[in-house]
């Protein structure tokens, strides 16, 4: 048992659709949610100061006594998750990656979409996990242009988003894709809006939020740091820009749930 929060960390508001996915399913853990919000958006900065702002965010979250990072992000993922973890042996961090193992079992057209940003489409891991599993599929690789932004400005239902989503969403569907994995954690706060565009064509989306969850919950078994039963969970915001981002992204956060 371990009453120590577990900590997510994302560029922004992002890493609130696996937040909210922890929150749901591990009622009993305190949860520490830093959303840069400084920084934001990382998908086209250099790897190297992605892997020097998640260094510092990570070691915040360790500083405070997490007792788990979760990093909620998957462009940070990509560009700093071995480093992290060398950095950070005392705890386990958990990273984030593109769904395109399931899509590519899923998919009966043989032909997937995956929506990342620019750096999490040149990740290694991702790359590596393509050709494993990718054989035989097609996989149509496309950056969500101005989403983060629209996420992050809370402008999911405007009628520019929905154009924004639509140059992505549409060229992908044309060319066959029965299959679009949503490779960066703003974008499930565009899924009704992705959903609209799709329309009624046959096109699942998925994400990595549940299996996020999931993985979270076999490492605090395996590591035995579950949280005692009613121990009263605290729920903390944090962030590097203002007071202002830090309220704004609370009330994301309960308003998702
Ligand atoms: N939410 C992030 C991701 O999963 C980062 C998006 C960004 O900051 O560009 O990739």
């Amino acid at each position: 048992m371990n009453n120590n929060p577990i900590g997510v960390y994302d560029s922004g508001f992002g890493g609130l659709s696996v937040w909210r996915e922890l929150h749901r399913a591990l009622p009993d853990e305190s949860l520490i949610y830093l959303g840069d919000g400084k920084n934001c958006p990382y998908g086209s900065l250099p790897a190297a100061q992605i892997r020097s702002l998640a260094e510092t965010a990570v070691g915040d979250l360790v500083q405070r006594g997490c007792k788990m990072v979760v990093v909620a992000c998957n462009t940070a993922t990509a560009a700093a998750i071995s480093h992290l973890r060398e950095r950070f042996p005392e705890i386990p961090i958990v990273g984030l990656e593109p769904a395109v193992k399931p899509a590519c079992r899923m998919t009966k057209s043989r032909i997937v979409g995956v929506i990342a940003t620019e750096r999490s489409l040149q990740g290694e891991k991702f790359l590596t996990t393509l050709a494993r599993y990718g054989e035989g599929v097609e996989v149509i690789k496309a950056v969500g242009r101005g989403w983060v932004e629209a996420v992050e400005n809370n402008e999911e239902q405007s009628e520019r988003t929905e154009q924004l989503v639509r140059e992505v969403v549409e060229p992908i569907i044309e060319r066959g894709a029965d299959v679009i994995v949503l490779g960066c954690t703003h974008y499930p706060f565009l899924r009704n809006v992705i959903e609209r565009v799709i329309g009624n064509r046959e096109v699942a989306v998925i994400d990595s939020g549940e299996a996020v969850e999931k993985r979270v919950e076999s490492l605090l078994d395996e590591y035995g740091i579950r949280a005692s039963a009613g121990c009263e969970p605290r729920m903390e915001f944090i962030t590097y820009a203002d007071e202002e981002y830090r309220n704004r992204l609370e009330r994301k956060a309960m308003s998702s749930l």
